[in-house]
């Protein structure tokens, strides 16, 4: 099992990820660490998880969207599906071209939503994940950590409606973001922990700081 850059694959390649819980603020620091990422001279591919290839745009409309459940097993399948397709089709090729690829969620939301939050079991889904990505992990992964009435209250601004996993209860929530606290701690070379409360710029700014080194 290797990361991004630590098997030598894409010696320039740099994989970013972002994850946090709806609502942690996720694209605005994307948008602002493409900004910056671009005026250092890299070469970014800013995409997502579900839907960042033509096929994960139809299974995002199914997880998100569809009405009436999905088993539990079938939805980490559809991530899983997902990400299969979008690793080997835009994350891999550009790693290769030696791009920053920076990625809205990727492996560490399964573990989290669908591990934890549907009580699948974090090492399965990892496992799935992995199986699906041919191991490949992120070198960073950025986590906006936000406490649930935050960001509860910060969905319902900007919201009209909300989407399946949204719309989960907060005990689901909850349990989504002790897993990600979780896989930080077990992890934390890999990860950087972030007050999402903050404002914005000072986020940006502490992320600057450690992506540095890496640039
Ligand atoms: P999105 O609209 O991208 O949410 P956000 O703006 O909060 O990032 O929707 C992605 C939703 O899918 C989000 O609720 C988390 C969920 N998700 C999983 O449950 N498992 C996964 O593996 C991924 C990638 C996302």
């Amino acid at each position: 099992m290797t990361g991004g850059n630590a098997g030598g694959e894409n010696p320039s390649g740099l994989f970013i990820t972002l994850e946090g819980g709806d609502g942690s603020g996720k694209s605005t620091q994307a948008a602002l660490l493409e900004q910056w990422l671009t005026e250092q001279g890299r070469a970014v591919v800013r995409t997502r998880e579900p839907g960042g290839t033509p096929a994960g745009v139809e299974i995002r409309e199914i997880v998100l969207h569809h009405r009436g459940d999905i088993s539990p097993r079938a939805e980490a399948l559809l991530y899983a599906a997902d990400r299969a397709d979008h690793v080997a089709t835009v994350v891999r090729p550009a790693l290769s071209r030696g791009e920053v690829v920076l990625q809205d969620r990727y492996l560490d939301s399964s573990v989290a939503y669908q591990g934890a939050g549907r009580v699948l079991g974090g090492d399965e889904i990892r496992d799935l994940s992995l199986w699906a990505a041919e191991g490949l992990l992120p070198d960073l992964t950025i986590l906006l950590d936000l406490d649930e009435t935050t960001a509860r209250a910060r969905l319902d601004t900007s919201r009209t409606r909300y989407d399946r996993l949204e719309a989960e209860k907060a005990e689901f929530h909850a349990r989504v973001r002790a897993a990600y606290l979780d896989l930080a701690a077990a992890e934390p070379e890999r990860f950087l922990v972030i007050d999402a409360a903050r404002p914005a710029e000072q986020i940006a700014e502490e992320i600057r700081a450690r992506l540095t080194p890496y640039l």
